[in-house]
């Protein structure tokens, strides 16, 4: 049994990415007659025909490797069916690439827009199975996405790091978390790392009410705290406002993002010394932990179970212990929130963390 498979990683990196192409490439080469194209930079190397025949040798060396060795790119879901000012089809330079390269299936590892286009794609007709990966963890359909508890360890170890100066000068450190508009990351490594605050797009908050959360503390022996808030938290007044009226209100603030933000206003109204800490792009970096290492590796694994049974469209996910898949077009486009009821956030808000509401 012969395969010819296009395998491309989209959207923001992530640590697991490598371990995941390793786990595809490893288990084809073994199970079938496999041949590997890895496509460059994400969708835009299915659109530009750039692309390389991958060897044995190149799937060597790379589980323990941060990043991907493929390339990546942000292509927006929304721009690709609008041909733009070069003239571009998108849609229909991406099957051409695919019908000149004789593909039996195209491997798609990515976030919600990889998603979106991987499951277009497949309503075009092409064999596409998807991959789920981004630290925001925010794909539904999967318990877990590969490259959430590596940055929840990153995201820890900062929190762990700033308890210390914290409470050598009595201060409050505002860190702010990574997750787009989902606090799955804020939420476990606000827990943790042992936050006294965390504040989660979920949950709009009353700036009060955290600055009487840190007062309290400043008044009482822990004179210091820690709140880890989420880049998408927002106030509770903020939650009232459409999209674009709150964007216009931001604008009018002299701050750059939201844990600055609110740094000045627990000074302001906890009288606190307060700094604003944004630890970035670092979420991303770097070497997949062990659990990474493994759900990449059963990710990686279960697609190329899926090629050789010409399972496609469909997305591989996690439900409890097993690997499962889904249909691409019951998950593409489908947000994951942090639901009220969710046991983490259920344990963090009855141990007394603070949750600004
Ligand atoms: O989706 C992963 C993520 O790191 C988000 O948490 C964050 O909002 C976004 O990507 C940052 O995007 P970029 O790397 O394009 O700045």
């Amino acid at each position: 049994m012969k395969r010819r498979i296009g395998i491309l990683t989209s959207g923001g990196d992530c640590p697991g990415l490598n371990a995941a192409i390793r786990g595809v490439a490893r288990a084809a080469y073994e199970m079938f007659d496999a041949e590997i194209i890895g496509i460059s930079n994400g969708y835009a190397g299915l659109i530009d025909d750039e692309w390389q025949e991958m060897k044995k040798s190149d799937f060597s060396g790379i589980l323990t490797l941060g990043g991907t060795i493929l390339g990546t790119s942000r292509r927006p879901f929304r721009n690709m069916r609008v041909v733009e000012d070069d003239g571009v089809d998108k849609v229909a330079a991406m099957k051409k690439t695919y019908k000149n390269l004789k593909l039996d299936c195209l491997v798609t590892l990515g976030g919600n827009g990889t998603h979106k286009t991987a499951n277009l794609l497949s309503e075009e007709g092409l064999n596409v199975i998807g991959l789920p990966k981004t630290i925001d963890n925010d794909i539904y359909g999967t318990d877990f996405t590969f490259g959430f508890h590596t940055a929840v360890d990153i995201a820890t170890e900062c929190i762990d790091r700033l308890h210390t100066t914290a409470s050598s000068h009595g201060r409050t450190m505002v860190v702010e978390i990574m997750g787009n508009k989902a606090g799955w990351l804020t939420l476990y490594s606000g827990v943790a790392g042992g936050a006294d605050v965390i504040l989660l797009p979920e949950i709009p908050y009353d700036i009060k009410e955290v600055a009487k959360a840190v007062g309290d503390r400043a008044k009482s022996k822990k004179a210091f705290s820690i709140v880890a808030v989420a880049e998408g938290a927002m106030s509770k007044e903020e939650a009232k406002m459409k999209k674009k009226e709150r964007a216009e209100f931001r604008s009018t603030l002299p701050y750059d993002c939201i844990s600055k933000r609110i740094a000045a206003e627990l000074q302001e109204l906890a009288g606190v010394e307060a700094r604003a800490v944004v630890p970035g792009h670092i979420q991303r970096g770097g070497s997949p932990s062990a659990y990474d290492r493994v759900l990449s590796t059963q990710f990686g694994v279960h697609a190329a179970e899926l090629i050789r049974d010409e399972i496609y469209g469909v997305t591989v996910a996690l439900d409890g212990n097993e690997i499962i898949h889904n249909k691409l077009s019951d998950i593409a486009g489908v947000p994951k929130p942090v639901p009220k009821d969710d046991h983490v956030l259920v344990t963090a808000r009855n141990m007394g963390i603070n949750l600004g509401d």
